[in-house]
């Protein structure tokens, strides 16, 4: 499928899909998405505590990854970020994102390439308290062992364009990986969504979306 690199709203580039007419990102702001609905709704719930274990399904540009790691490097806390993903982005894709021009230091631009040079399927130590696994699979085919993940950061392409993403199979696949009191985060409000993770046991929330969007979601399990 074609993959353009288009900006956002707050200056920060994303992929766009022209087939599906979707992005990677919300268009009024790729970094404003991240932060506000995996960091500020989901990571800062558990900033502090000595071991978080986080998913992301999607990890797609590593954007969500690097902000994590930028968030928690002041904290006590271990990170072990397991970054689900189906079809790769290209390292060209990632230069022409320029995702190293946002970010603050050159530790962080350093850390940033390591990210994507790790290699798939294998826990790497990208600093002494963040291990990444990129795992290179479809969330569909992919087992997870029960009570693992404190956080899920649920970054699918939207319920319109990937429906089976969104299914009850899934919710009742991740509500099980976690663990109890984890969290999932979506940026999705749909009603549909929210239905269905309640009815596979999550307590969901409807809190305030990123600017530009009224809405986003969260379950706990
Ligand atoms: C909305 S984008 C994620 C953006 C990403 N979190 C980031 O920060 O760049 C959705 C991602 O899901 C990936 N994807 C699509 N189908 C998938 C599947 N069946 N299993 C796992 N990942 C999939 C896409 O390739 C894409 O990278």
């Amino acid at each position: 499928m074609q993959r353009t690199i288009i900006t956002t709203g707050d200056g920060s580039k994303t992929i766009h899909l022209p087939d599906w007419n979707e992005n990677y990102h919300s268009s009024h702001g790729a970094v404003q998405e991240a932060k506000h609905v995996f960091l500020k709704h989901g990571l800062d719930v558990f900033l502090g505590n000595s071991d978080i274990h986080i998913l992301e399904v999607g990890f797609g540009t590593g954007l969500n990854t690097i902000l994590t790691l930028e968030a928690a490097l002041n904290s006590d806390s271990n990170i072990t970020y397991d970054g689900l993903e189906a079809f790769p982005i290209s390292n060209d894709e990632m230069v022409a994102l320029e995702y190293e021009n946002l970010l603050t230091s050159d530790f962080l631009k350093n850390k940033y390439k390591e990210i994507h040079a790790s290699p798939w399927d294998r826990s790497q130590k990208i600093t002494p308290k963040f291990t990444l696994t990129k795992i290179h699979q479809e969330l569909q085919k992919q087992n997870f062992t029960p009570n693992t993940y404190d956080l899920i950061y649920f970054d699918a392409f939207g319920p319109r364009v990937q429906e089976g993403m969104w299914t009850k199979e899934i919710f009742q696949k991740l509500y099980t990986s976690l663990k109890p009191g984890g969290y999932l985060v979506t940026y999705c409000a749909k009603g549909q969504v929210k239905r269905d993770l309640k009815s596979v046991g999550f307590f969901v929330e409807a809190l305030p979306g990123p600017p530009g969007k009224r809405e986003m979601t969260r379950g706990r399990k």
